[in-house]
């Protein structure tokens, strides 16, 4: 019991000294912010974990009360400057990711959770041109394919009436096609039973548990030494449905490795990519494609899905858009079949600024992204801020900033049809910013438009009881999620009789 004092008394101590360090000793002590924030990340975990994320909002509150740089916790300062953070995270900036902040997604060997700017560069380099707008043009055919697989349940609930979960079907397609692109085989969640259901609540599963973990990792040697009869009995559904997923992805990693380097490019999906262009493969390898694999997956989903459903849904709430839209789109006459031109899409103002309006309600990754400078300190207005300080911005308060988007909470593709929308372009950023910025954003634009196209030139749809609660962000967890119990994007739809 003595003992147990002693220890006691010993840790207090050392919080004390820990927390009067990065009060007044740590070279981050004239960065404004709340003294909770700085002392300790139980400030952080609290709005996280506990609130389940939340610290997007309270970062955004921070802001509003010590202005455009705080500290958000010991060791990381956030600014909330567009012009600044333009500036700062432009690719020519050699950054590093801050592994403590990127270590639960997708694990070490995947290039999203790469530390080291240059190790990031190598390995990005193994897939980026398979990305690039050229590629995906070819793979345009595939898209139509499984937009068609969504219409046919859209097809069935006109037919019976009933209401549909269109988030869900977004969901699913988005999955889809992801898996499509990289795996040798698709995961075809539409053809599922349950319309992916498993599949979302193993992905919110994943969320929930990688934004835990960030600051409970040290129980991960505690959690890989409890027998695995208990350990299985203690598992969720989500959390069976999140391994089974992984199983999958296995067993597609393992038909890769096993067909080897394949000489004939023609038709190989992004994981045969890499497996043909990474030259020194070493015992890490098949780990590297799985995680690879897992961080697609995961990244090109959900974000896809959600923006569908979140553009579609404003579209509905404001019937000039949607009349504004069709109009452009009846006039334009496309047609949805295996020879659609994705340019001739792109090239309408109108269904482009609705898209870009839809990206930036639907803000990509609602949480901070921080960059590490690790060769040079970092000057911001009269803030010295030194080599080695995790810096990070967040999008999502540059979209909802009313200095930059008047009315930011107003669905108005209008803005971005202005003689200077051009400049305001650089302020939108939902597919982050510099040498890290999302490479699969082709893909999903490209997604995007055809969905959106084909959807409202084929069905009237209607809104049954959704409200901006069952969509909007209040979860930030990586991926943005809506209130727990939203019921998704309800619909009705009926068939859109064209002449
Ligand atoms: C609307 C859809 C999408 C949005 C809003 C989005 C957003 C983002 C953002 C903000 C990042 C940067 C994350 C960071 O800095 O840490 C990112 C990275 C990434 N995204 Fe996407 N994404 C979308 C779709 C996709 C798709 C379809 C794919 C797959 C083809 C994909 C694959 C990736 C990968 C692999 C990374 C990591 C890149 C790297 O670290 O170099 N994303 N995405």
């Amino acid at each position: 019991m003595f003992l147990l004092i002693i220890l006691l008394c010993g840790l207090c101590l050392w919080q004390l000294g820990q927390a009067c360090y990065h009060l007044w000793l740590s070279p981050l002590s004239h960065i404004p912010g709340p003294k909770w924030a700085a002392i300790s990340l139980l400030y952080e975990f609290y709005y996280e974990v506990i609130c389940s994320g939340q610290y997007t909002r309270e970062i955004e509150n921070m802001h509003r009360i010590y202005g455009p740089i705080v500290r958000v916790n010991p060791y990381e300062v956030h600014i909330k400057d567009p012009d600044f953070c333009i500036e700062h995270f432009s690719p020519v900036k050699k950054l590093d990711k801050y592994g403590w902040w990127y270590r639960v997604f997708g694990g070490p060997w995947s290039t999203i959770s790469t530390e080291d700017h240059h190790v990031h560069k190598t390995r990005r380099g193994t897939f980026q041109n398979f990305l690039a707008p050229r590629m995906v043009r070819g793979f345009v055919p595939t898209i139509v394919e499984k937009l068609k697989g969504a219409s046919a349940i859209m097809d069935r609930h006109v037919r019976t009436g009933n209401v549909l979960n269109l988030s869900n079907v977004y969901r699913c397609m988005a999955a889809d096609v992801v898996s499509a692109y990289v795996l040798p085989t698709s995961l075809n969640l539409l053809e599922s039973d349950d319309l992916g259901e498993e599949f979302q609540s193993s992905l919110r599963f994943f969320f929930e548990t990688a934004t835990s973990m960030r600051y409970l990792g040290f129980m991960e040697p505690i959690i890989t030494i409890i027998p695995s009869i208990i350990f299985n009995a203690m598992l969720t559904q989500p959390a069976k449905a999140l391994i089974r997923l992984v199983r999958k992805l296995e067993a597609c990693v393992d038909d890769v490795i096993q067909k080897g380097p394949d000489m004939d490019k023609s038709g190989l999906c992004l994981l045969e990519r890499i497996n043909n262009n990474e030259h020194e493969k070493d015992e890490m390898f098949r780990e590297r494609l799985l995680q690879e694999a897992e961080q697609f997956i995961v990244a090109g989903s959900e974000t896809t899905g959600h923006t569908l459903a979140v553009t579609t849904f404003y579209i509905l709430q404001y019937k000039n858009v949607q009349e504004k839209l069709l109009q452009e789109l009846i006039n334009a006459d496309i047609v949805f079949d295996g020879n659609l031109e994705i340019t001739k899409l792109q090239a309408l103002p109108y269904l482009s600024a609705v898209i870009t309006e839809g990206l930036r309600f639907s803000h990509g990754v609602g949480s901070r992204l921080p960059r590490i400078n690790k060769s040079s300190e970092v000057q911001y207005k009269q803030w010295r801020i030194p080599a080695g300080v995790p810096i990070s911005m967040t999008s999502r308060l540059h979209h909802e900033d009313a200095r930059l988007f008047p009315e930011p909470y107003k669905f108005s593709p209008d803005r971005w049809l202005q003689a200077d929308s051009k400049n305001l372009k650089k302020y939108l950023s939902p597919f982050g910013h510099g040498s890290r910025i999302c490479p699969g954003m082709h893909l999903a634009i490209y997604e995007i438009n055809i969905a959106i196209a084909y959807i409202f030139t084929h069905y009237t749809v209607i809104n049954f009881d959704t409200t901006e609660a069952d969509l909007v962000s209040k979860h930030d967890l990586g991926a943005p999620f809506p209130k727990q119990d939203s019921k998704g994007l309800q619909v009705t739809l009926r068939a859109r009789v064209t002449e």
